[in-house]
């Protein structure tokens, strides 16, 4: 059974469970329909990471609502952030005159939400809104702040719920962090 779970025997400790995440996304959803400006959502998905967290979270939000996936990297496998973004698509969503709602896994070093937000109003998009299901409570290397915070969580390294390591445990249903 527990490897069903996606390795979950790897797993030193349960950050936050399924239950809570739940919980914590029907208010995010809440706030985010109550806050945003009238008129269909351009939501924007950070891959990989994001898919979990956005699939689930705009599942909750009740208005008409499209989806755009967007190909980043900035960590290539291992547990320290490379630096550098990445756009991996050739093709970038239309997002002109847009409010965007930019959805990412976790805001760690704030350089993947920076650059990305960065990339879309010079695209001529009216507004990022950004959401992240984590926050890491720690200096960022970027000034930058998520509009819709689903967790501030310490400054570790997790995984689950969409977040890997080297690939693995996106499919864990809770957030965790690893054995050593
Ligand atoms: P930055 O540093 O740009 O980081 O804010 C955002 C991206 O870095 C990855 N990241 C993590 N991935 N566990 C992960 O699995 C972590 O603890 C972690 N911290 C940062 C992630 O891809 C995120 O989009």
């Amino acid at each position: 059974m527990s490897d069903m779970l996606g390795h979950r025997e790897d797993v030193d400790r349960v950050l936050i469970d399924e239950k809570v995440i739940e919980k914590r996304l029907d208010t995010m959803a809440e706030e985010i329909d109550r806050e945003f400006p009238a008129g269909p959502i351009l939501a924007i998905v950070l891959l990989k990471g994001a898919f979990v967290f956005a699939a689930d979270l705009l599942r909750r939000i009740p208005r008409p609502l499209e989806i755009e996936c967007l190909n980043v990297a900035s960590y290539h496998g291992g547990t320290e952030s490379s630096g550098s973004v990445k756009f991996l698509d050739h093709v970038l969503p239309d997002v002109k005159g847009r409010h965007v709602l930019l959805l990412d896994d976790i805001l760690d070093t704030g350089r993947t939400l920076k650059a990305v937000a960065d990339r879309l109003m010079l695209d001529g998009c009216a507004a990022v809104h950004t959401g992240v299901l984590l926050a890491k409570d720690k200096v960022r290397a970027e000034d930058v702040q998520a509009d819709y915070v689903g967790f501030e969580i310490g400054d570790e390294f997790v995984v689950g719920y969409g977040l890997d390591y080297q690939g693995l445990y996106r499919n864990l249903p809770f957030v965790g962090v690893l054995k050593p």
